[in-house]
């Protein structure tokens, strides 16, 4: 397939782009900085803070389908993920690409936004641990990077196109598994963590899937 990752450099991403092509993908990477790419494929520099619509357009126009692992490189650079993935869209939308699968984070299912005003107070997934003590503690640290992720989602919800929401726990470092648990519309019961690899395997997974289009699925190992 002709793909298009956007931040190819990043934790997933590097995992994303090595498995992309590994896997014989014809493969577009979207990054800040291409020295820092880790393969030699087609790179477009566009600091998705400020980028130019016609060359987000350029980097998405024939691609069968959009991966994103765009996501705050710090707490203060909170907001990034809707305002980079709006940015995206616009350019899917005007030059017609369809699919696009991005990394979101498990404790969404349950955070407000201006599109879903009323989430379900508590994951389905998550036990009488995570309910109680872990998600609300987390979602008190991580207050803006989720409430980013959140509108991320919204904008991919309202965008009509075949959009994927990939929502982990902790991620970690450890190797490809292939063997994660996964779950439409909710969290994994004692699933705490995931590896990067893993969840870069099931970015490329669902392409193939068209049952995962307009669904946030949860990943973990
Ligand atoms: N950490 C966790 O445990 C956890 C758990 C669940 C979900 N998540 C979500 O998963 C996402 C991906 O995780 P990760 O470990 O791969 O994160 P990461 O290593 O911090 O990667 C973030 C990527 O976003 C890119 N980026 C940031 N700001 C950008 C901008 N203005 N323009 C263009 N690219 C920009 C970075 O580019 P550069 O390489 O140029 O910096 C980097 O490639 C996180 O951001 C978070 O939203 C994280």
């Amino acid at each position: 397939m002709k793909l298009t990752i956007f931040a190819a450099t990043g934790g997933i991403g590097r995992q994303l782009l090595e498995q992309a092509v590994a896997a014989g993908h014809d493969v577009t990477a979207v990054v800040r900085n291409p020295q820092r790419l880790s393969r030699q494929v087609r790179a477009v520099t566009a600091d998705l803070a400020a980028a130019d619509p016609a060359l987000l357009e350029s980097a998405v126009a024939g691609a069968d389908a959009v991966l994103s692992c765009l996501g705050p490189r710090s707490a203060s650079q909170a907001g990034i993920a809707s305002r980079g993935t709006r940015a995206i869209v616009e350019a899917m939308q005007a030059t017609g690409v369809r699919r696009i699968v991005v990394v979101s984070a498990a404790p969404i299912s349950t955070v407000a936004s201006p599109g879903r005003p009323r989430p379900p107070r508590h994951d389905p997934g998550d036990g009488f641990l995570m309910r109680n003590l872990l998600a609300p503690l987390t979602k008190a640290a991580f207050r803006k990077p989720y409430a980013d992720l959140a509108l991320m989602e919204d904008v991919l919800r309202d965008s009509g196109l075949d959009w994927t929401v990939l929502r982990p726990p902790r991620l970690t470092d450890k190797p490809l598994t292939g063997t994660y648990r996964t779950a439409y519309g909710h969290n994994l019961r004692r699933g705490l963590l995931v590896s990067r690899a893993d969840v870069a395997d099931l970015m490329l997974r669902v392409l193939d899937q068209p049952q995962t289009i307009k669904q946030a699925i949860g990943i973990a190992n």
